[in-house]
């Protein structure tokens, strides 16, 4: 990191603040002195906040650049699978075959949950969204692991992130179970991940079920493209949550709920509805307007990024997995037509050009999910499955740190300065 300082003239002081280049992207400016000096910084949203030091994902939102321990997405979602993934993702390399074969193993003896885990699900409606209860499990998982769980040591920090990333899915298929009535289906050690997913999520005991390879890879692909993605909104709220030294599962539960969220993992739910209310292709140009209208809430889901202000290369492989599982698979989506035509229409109009507003991973995910047989409410669930190892690698790095210490941001105040409580006459 160059030794460059900063210099801030301010109120006749003169402070300087160091420089620190990283290994890829923008340089920042250290301000971690400005307290002393009796400033805060003011950035709402962090639009230009850099809350930590990582070595897990590199974005590059201007020329849509994501490497992940610098491999570029595009070779990851061709070339490998999730669970390879998952292994750089936490270790810092991509794995060896033993080391592959091992970390599948491993992964593959933890897919089981506590027999007492599916008690909670019988205090939920039926029609409760599946996000609630991924939410609400994921977290008590924590009641099952806290005793013996010393957070400050690696290898116990790494088996909490094996046991989440093998338990997610298990988990979320029950919520799929559970929201049809059917009975949960438990893991199988003979199946591969994203097979194991399919099977406990859609066969049934009454009738063998037959994996459709192409399903099972476009399903690997879709969780390898949502694996990780540096410090958005949900990671950073993981980040914070273990902070404070919380049990790694209810920060994975606090990540599930950040994601939720329309803006965030709940797009691709939210796209898919779009598209769905918009019907038709000759439709567009009146939603097109809708989202150009400021005094308009509506917003064209799976458009735009607060990072990539170019083409996000998630929605490039996706595009391009979306026209290989719909030919695979022999089905012909017309929500795939008004998508193409919306993509179309949407990068060729001005507001959208100017405002650099491109499809997102979500634009496509919700139509290779539709097309594989996933119901809608279980996109965002889908999502956050895949997002488990980006979370747990970050919380799995941040404990690392000899400096790691609880996040705790300022403000800028513009409440009431002091003043005298008058009580009421009671
Ligand atoms: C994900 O952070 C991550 O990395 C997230 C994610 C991940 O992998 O974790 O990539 C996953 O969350 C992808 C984003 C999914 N969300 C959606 O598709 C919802 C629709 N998109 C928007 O809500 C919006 O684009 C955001 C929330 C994604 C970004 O919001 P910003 O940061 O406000 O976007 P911006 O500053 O670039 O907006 C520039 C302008 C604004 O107008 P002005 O204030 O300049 O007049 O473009 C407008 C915005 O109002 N705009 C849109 C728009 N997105 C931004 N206008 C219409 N439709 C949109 N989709």
């Amino acid at each position: 990191m160059a030794d460059r300082k900063a210099t801030l003239q301010i109120d006749g002081q003169s402070i300087e603040l160091p420089v620190l280049s990283p290994s890829a992207g923008k340089d920042v400016v250290d301000v971690r002195s400005l307290g002393k000096h009796g400033y805060f910084t003011f950035d709402p949203g962090f639009l230009a906040t850099g809350s930590c030091e990582s070595k897990i994902t590199y974005i590059d939102g201007e020329n849509g650049v994501l490497l992940h321990r610098g491999y570029p997405i595009g070779d990851l979602a061709t070339q490998a699978d999730y669970l390879e993934v998952c292994y750089m993702l936490l270790h810092g390399e991509a794995p060896d075959e033993k080391q592959y074969q091992d970390f599948r193993k491993t992964i593959t003896k933890h897919t089981m949950v506590h027999q007492g885990l599916h008690n909670f699900f019988n205090g939920f409606r039926r029609d409760a969204h599946p996000m609630a209860m991924l939410c609400a499990v994921t977290g008590a998982l924590s009641s099952f692991y806290h005793d013996d769980l010393d957070i400050h040591d690696a290898d116990q920090r790494l088996r909490s992130a094996y046991r989440l990333i093998a338990k997610i899915p298990t988990i979320a298929a029950m919520a799929y179970k559970f929201s049809i009535g059917q009975p949960f289906v438990y893991p199988r050690n003979d199946l591969g991940y994203a097979e194991n997913f399919l099977n406990m999520m859609f066969s049934v005991p009454a009738e063998d079920y037959e994996i459709s390879p192409a399903v099972a890879k476009a399903m690997d692909r879709i969780f390898i493209l949502h694996a990780d993605h540096e410090q958005n909104a949900s990671t950073s709220t993981v980040r914070l949550a273990g902070s404070s030294g919380a049990n790694p599962y209810a920060c994975i539960a606090s990540g599930v709920a950040s994601l939720w969220g329309p803006a965030h993992g709940g797009a691709n739910e939210a796209c898919l509805r779009m598209l769905a209310e918009i019907g038709s292709v000759e439709n567009i140009p009146k939603y097109i307007e809708k989202a150009k209208d400021k005094n308009d809430p509506f917003r064209l889901m799976g458009f735009g990024h607060r990072v990539y202000k170019n083409m996000d290369p998630r929605a490039t492989v996706m595009r391009e997995s979306c026209h290989e599982v719909l030919k695979e698979l022999k089905r012909d989506d017309p929500l795939l037509d008004v998508a193409m035509e919306l993509e179309r229409i949407a990068l060729e109009d001005d507001y959208f050009v100017e405002k650099k507003l491109f499809p997102n991973v979500d634009f496509y995910s919700g139509i290779v999910l539709k097309a594989i047989g996933i119901p809608t409410n279980m996109f965002t669930v889908i999502f956050a499955l895949s997002r488990t190892v980006g979370w747990v690698s970050h919380w799995h790095e941040m404990m690392s740190e000899e400096s790691q210490k609880i996040g705790r941001p300022r403000q800028l105040y513009t409440g009431h300065t002091q003043r005298d409580f008058k009580p009421i006459k009671k």
